[in-house]
């Protein structure tokens, strides 16, 4: 089946779909057929994007919902479930990052525990809630969002994102024999708006200079590694995490 059609008629469940990544992401599956589900804790953003993308022709709704909150994501997952008789495609994209990749000592307790809470919680909680309604499906799949800074460790931001890294092959292991693939994909610096906003230039600088490859990371590259993770062509693909980040931050 020719890439394009694939998607025809699959449910997908996007966290934080209001802007970034995941409002990118909704936009390539619904372009290719599929019914988008945006959920955000920003639930203005959620339905903002999804009116978008249902004008552009997409079948798209946003929901509010904090992924740390596993009461709201079951219910939202049950919901998603019962209206679309399952799910196929479960991205955990929702993540507080650019202004919280700083010292402990800056950030605070209070913070570091939300992070731990929305960035490896959120992955724990939907991933879970996701189950049931993935069980069986042909071809479903759970992509999850790490970070280059998973390489590159300097804050409570990387320790999550080596987090979801592990959690990767955990579920990959654990959902094996509902038929579900879990994959993540670790962006290296992206220019989405929140980054734009949020991170400081010396420091997107000092991650350009590092890079092997002399351009900017565009929203598209991060789209294109989920459109293949979610496709039959990664069929034989589980518990990888794919760096998609212009050559930062390799190891061997
Ligand atoms: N942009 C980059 O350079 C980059 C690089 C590596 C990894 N990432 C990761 O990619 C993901 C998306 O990045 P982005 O730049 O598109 O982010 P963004 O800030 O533009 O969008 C993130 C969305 O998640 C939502 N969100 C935050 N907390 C939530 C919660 N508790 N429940 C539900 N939704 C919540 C926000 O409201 C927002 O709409 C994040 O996990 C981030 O860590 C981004």
């Amino acid at each position: 089946m020719p890439e394009h059609d694939e998607h025809q008629g699959k449910v997908a469940f996007i966290t934080g779909g209001g802007r970034g990544f995941g409002r990118a992401f909704g936009a390539a599956l619904s372009a290719r057929g599929a019914h988008v589900v945006l959920a955000d804790i920003d639930g203005a953003a959620a339905e903002a994007a999804a009116a978008e993308l249902t004008a552009a022709g997409g079948s798209v709704t946003g929901v509010a919902c904090d992924v740390a909150d596993e009461v709201a994501v079951e219910a939202v997952m049950d919901e998603v479930a019962a209206r679309h008789g399952g799910l196929d495609i479960l991205v955990n994209n929702a993540g507080l990052h650019a202004a919280y990749n700083r010292p402990f000592t800056e950030l605070g307790l209070a913070k570091v525990r939300r992070v731990l809470d929305v960035n490896v919680m959120g992955v724990v909680i939907c991933s879970l809630a996701a189950q049931r309604a993935m069980r069986g499906r042909t071809g479903a799949a759970i992509v999850n969002i790490s970070s280059s800074a998973a390489y590159a460790n300097r804050s409570i931001y990387g320790v999550s994102k080596l987090a979801v890294r592990g959690l990767t092959v955990s579920f990959a292991r654990e959902f094996a024999a509902d038929g579900i693939r879990v994959n993540a994909i670790a962006p290296g610096l992206i220019f989405t708006d929140t980054v734009r906003a949020q991170l400081p230039e010396a420091e997107a600088k000092r991650v350009l200079g590092e890079q092997i490859l002399q351009r900017e990371g565009e929203e598209r590259d991060i789209v294109e590694a989920l459109l293949y993770l979610v496709s039959s062509k990664a069929s034989f693909v589980t518990g990888e995490t794919l760096r998609v980040t212009g050559g930062f931050a390799l190891s061997v």
